[in-house]
């Protein structure tokens, strides 16, 4: 799960994902493509939200996604075109390129729609964004289940 800072949207998605899937049989994991933030926990806001829904995303802590994250993940998904952009242009080959897509296009099929940064925004923001990573999440967990890697 890929955002620009790893503190506000890709925390979360990994929390929700990680919530849906065994730890046995996955890893999940996210990053963000800046390293304004690199060591620092989750915006409180979002760690808030998660925690309204039963999910602790506070010990998480923010890194940069690297070209390594390529070998190391079959997945990667990106919150938002920006981060599409900058994710793709690490990737070595066509193979790793393959494995990234913009995380709401498994809800709204090649419609290429943006998890807006809640960063700057309303305080509902994070519930807003809440929301969508968890439909998402909901989608990815059930296509991994029935297509594990
Ligand atoms: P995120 O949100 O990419 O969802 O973690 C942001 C957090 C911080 C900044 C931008 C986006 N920032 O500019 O510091």
């Amino acid at each position: 799960m890929v955002c620009l800072g790893n503190i506000c949207r890709s925390p979360l998605a990994e929390g929700i994902l990680a919530s849906k899937l065994s730890s046995d049989h996955f890893t999940v994991d996210s990053a963000g493509t800046g390293n304004y933030h690199i060591g620092k926990k989750p915006d409180s806001r979002s760690i808030q939200v998660a925690q309204l829904n039963g999910i602790d995303i506070s010990k998480q802590k923010a890194r940069q996604f690297t070209a390594q994250d390529f070998d190391d993940y079959d997945y990667i998904f990106a919150m938002d075109g920006s981060n599409l952009q900058n994710i793709l242009a690490l990737a070595p080959n066509l193979k790793a390129k393959e494995k990234v897509t913009l995380i709401l296009n498994e809800l709204f099929e090649n419609e290429n729609v943006d998890v807006p940064d809640p960063y700057f925004g309303l305080e509902n923001g994070f519930e807003i964004v809440y929301n969508m990573l968890d439909e998402a999440c909901e989608v990815i967990a059930k296509k991994l289940k029935n297509n594990p890697k």
